[in-house]
């Protein structure tokens, strides 16, 4: 079993992501922080109130921070549309969000479970980043951070960057710089595991409350990656609990990670360093696409 807290910037396919920990008996959530990336925190915030509530998740959400460390804000809205997670309809809201700051919350639950916590960064890493700078230890005592974020060949915004890093250059260097036991999965190997227009109708026909949602979520995706020619929607954030599931899936590198922060067009840009066997961020480069999705039809067979 591993014990997981979430930082989350919901978004389409964080929600899914939210499903497959859900879903999944080896996981269990302690607790998720909302994060600015996708769309503005007051949206980002109320979508994960909103996926936590329909799939009964008890786990206390909390607030995280409402905008980058240095840089200016920058969404994602194409992708995940204006609301950040267009599509799904929720029904009314009784989950709150629970009181205090994620960031507190994140470095108090790892202090009280030494090497126990898995920190699973799906956003923009500017929680995790402030975090470490309080409270040094983080890096030190969590189980893992487990993050989706980089590109180590073209970018998703500009040329180079990556969105997650690229929304928060300079708290990605701080996280993939600080010495914890680092697990990065860029582009290059979330965009192995694209959804087919077979499988999402295999999800529409299961007429479940978590299988509807996905469904909804995944048609806007889907919808907005085709008006964008970019093929089928790349699951990217989901990769990172199949992780912890089945680490069998992933082949992985270690070598240091920094990211660019000087030069302006490649800012943001995600850099290998030395390949390292101590240290370092160990890098997912392939996936088992199969196993994945196995994964992925079991979570939704299970939740209701
Ligand atoms: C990342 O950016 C976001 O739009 C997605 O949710 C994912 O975390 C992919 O670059
Ligand atoms: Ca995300």
């Amino acid at each position: 079993m591993e014990r997981v807290i979430m930082d989350v910037d919901t978004g389409l396919d964080d929600a899914v992501a939210i499903v497959l920990a859900a879903g999944s008996e080896q996981i269990q959530i302690e607790g998720i922080v909302a994060v600015c990336g996708n769309m503005g925190l007051e949206y980002t915030l109320e979508n994960t109130l909103n996926v936590c509530d329909l799939l009964d998740i008890t786990a206390p959400v909390y607030k995280g921070a409402d905008r980058p460390l240095l840089r200016d804000k920058v969404d994602a809205g194409e992708f995940h549309g204006k609301t950040g997670l267009d599509g799904p309809v929720f029904p009314p809201r009784k989950k709150q969000v629970t009181k205090g700051l994620g960031v507190q919350y994140i470095i108090d639950t790892v202090l009280a479970n030494p090497n126990q916590i898995n920190l699973v960064a799906v956003g923009p890493l500017t929680d995790i980043a402030l975090a470490i700078r309080v409270e040094p230890k983080v890096a030190l005592l969590a189980k893992r951070i487990v993050i989706m974020g980089g590109s180590f060949s073209r970018g998703n915004v500009t040329e180079f960057a990556e969105f997650n890093t690229y929304a928060d250059p300079e708290a990605a260097q701080i996280v993939f710089t600080s010495g914890a036991n680092l697990f990065l999965f860029p582009l290059d190997c979330t965009m192995q595991v694209r959804l087919s227009k077979e499988r999402l109708a295999s999800y529409h026909a299961m007429h479940k409350k978590a299988s509807t949602m996905v469904s909804a979520c995944m048609d806007t995706y889907m919808y907005n990656y085709e008006r964008f020619n970019q093929g089928l929607p790349v699951l990217h954030d989901p990769l990172c609990i199949a992780f912890l599931i089945d680490p069998t899936l992933f082949g992985l590198h270690r070598k240091e990670v920094t990211v660019e922060l000087a030069e302006k067009k490649e800012y943001g840009r995600t850099l290998a360093g030395k390949d390292c066997t101590n240290g370092g961020v160990s890098v997912a480069l392939q996936a088992k696409t199969e196993g994945f999705w196995a994964l992925m039809d079991s979570a939704l067979a299970t939740l209701q």
